[in-house]
This record gives C-alpha cells, structure tokens and sequence, in this order.
C-alpha cells in the first residue's frame, strides 16, 4: 500500500512544491495533505495548484492533537515532513509518530540551529561569522529545536563575496535535490 505523507510548512512552501512533484508519479508513496499554521503563506497557493488539500492548523490543536489525530488517521498518514514549519512540534505527536517525523535544516547543524535560526537568519549568521561552508541538514524530529538524529548533511562553500541572495540559492538547491529522495529512503528503511 502506498505510503502517506503530511507535509508542514509555515511559509513559501518551495520545498513543499518540490516534494510534491517528486512523489506525484511515484507507486509507494504520496502527499495526502499539507498543513500550516499560516492561512495566507504562499504554500496554500501553491498546494491549490497542485491540488493536494491543505489544512490549517494552531498551537491549540498541534498541542491538543485528538482532532488532528483523527484527521491523520482518516487519511491514513504515515510519516510527517517539517520543510520550513516554524511551530514547535509537542510530544503527543511525536509519540505518535516515532522516527517518522522529518526536518530539513538550512545549515550544518548543531551549528546555526535552534530558536530564531530560521531562514535567512541562517545564513546571515554564517556570512557574518565568515564561515568557508555550510549545507543542509535532514534529520528526524524529537523534542528540542533541531536536535533529533541526523540522517544527511551536505555541504557547499561560502565564498569570500557571497551574497545572502547567492548563499540562499546555493542552500536551496541542495536541499531540492536531497530532501525528497531522502525522505524516500526513510520510509522505505533504507537509511
Ligand atoms: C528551507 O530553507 C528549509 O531548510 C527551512 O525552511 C525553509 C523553507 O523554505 N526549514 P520553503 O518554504 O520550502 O521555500
């Protein structure tokens, strides 16, 4: 039977976008639903194009979890993906969902992780701390920001006259080209 992801996304949803067309011809797995906690982010727009049902959700619900719960249950989800999703994922959803939550991490980490490290704030830190590399980092989810076990890092280089536009870009494209054959590769137990 295929297996069924929920995507979480808090903001432009490129990943999101990226993930979805990765699977959308694949046999084994499928994205049943894409949540976030902002109605307005520009992932809605694109998960209507992509036609795969969104759903909003709120602290009160992620932290309450019985009416998610019964929506993921419903839909038959597997595995959850975090690609830019700024809440903090509870415990009760951990629990329900062991090893199988994923988070993609625009930077080395321990380095340049937990609160505020987010988005360009990731890579102004690095350019400000004139660091020679930095990446990404795949790993699954526990209860600190950014701490759960490591599944892939990749790296690239910093150039001494790097831009954030320019580094952005760089981070990007690797987190295209590894987030979703890794995700791939945990649900199928190969990693
Ligand atoms: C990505 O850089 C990802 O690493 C981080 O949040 C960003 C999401 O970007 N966790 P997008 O919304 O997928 O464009």
């Amino acid at each position: 039977m295929k297996k069924k992801l929920a995507i979480f996304a808090s903001g432009s949803g490129s990943n999101t976008e990226n993930i979805c067309r990765y699977f959308s011809e694949s046999p084994d797995i499928s994205v049943a639903i894409i949540c976030t906690n902002k109605k307005d982010a520009f992932v809605v727009k694109r998960a209507k194009k992509l036609q795969i049902p969104t759903l909003v959700v709120n602290k009160t619900m992620l932290n309450d979890f019985n009416h998610l719960k019964k929506i993921f249950e419903d839909a038959k989800i597997d595995a959850i993906v975090l690609a830019g999703f700024l809440l903090k994922i509870p415990s009760v959803v951990l629990e329900k969902y062991p090893k199988k939550i994923i988070n993609i991490h625009p930077s080395l980490l321990p380095k340049y992780g937990g609160r505020g490290m987010y988005g360009d704030n990731v890579h102004r830190a690095v350019l400000k701390n004139k660091e020679s590399e930095t990446g990404i980092t795949i790993h699954l989810v526990n209860e600190n920001y950014d701490e759960g076990r490591v599944v892939l890092q990749k790296k690239c280089s910093v150039a001494p006259n790097e831009s954030l536009k320019t580094l952005s870009k760089k981070v990007r494209k690797l987190e295209f080209k590894f987030f979703p054959p890794t995700i791939e590769k945990i649900l199928k137990n190969k990693i």
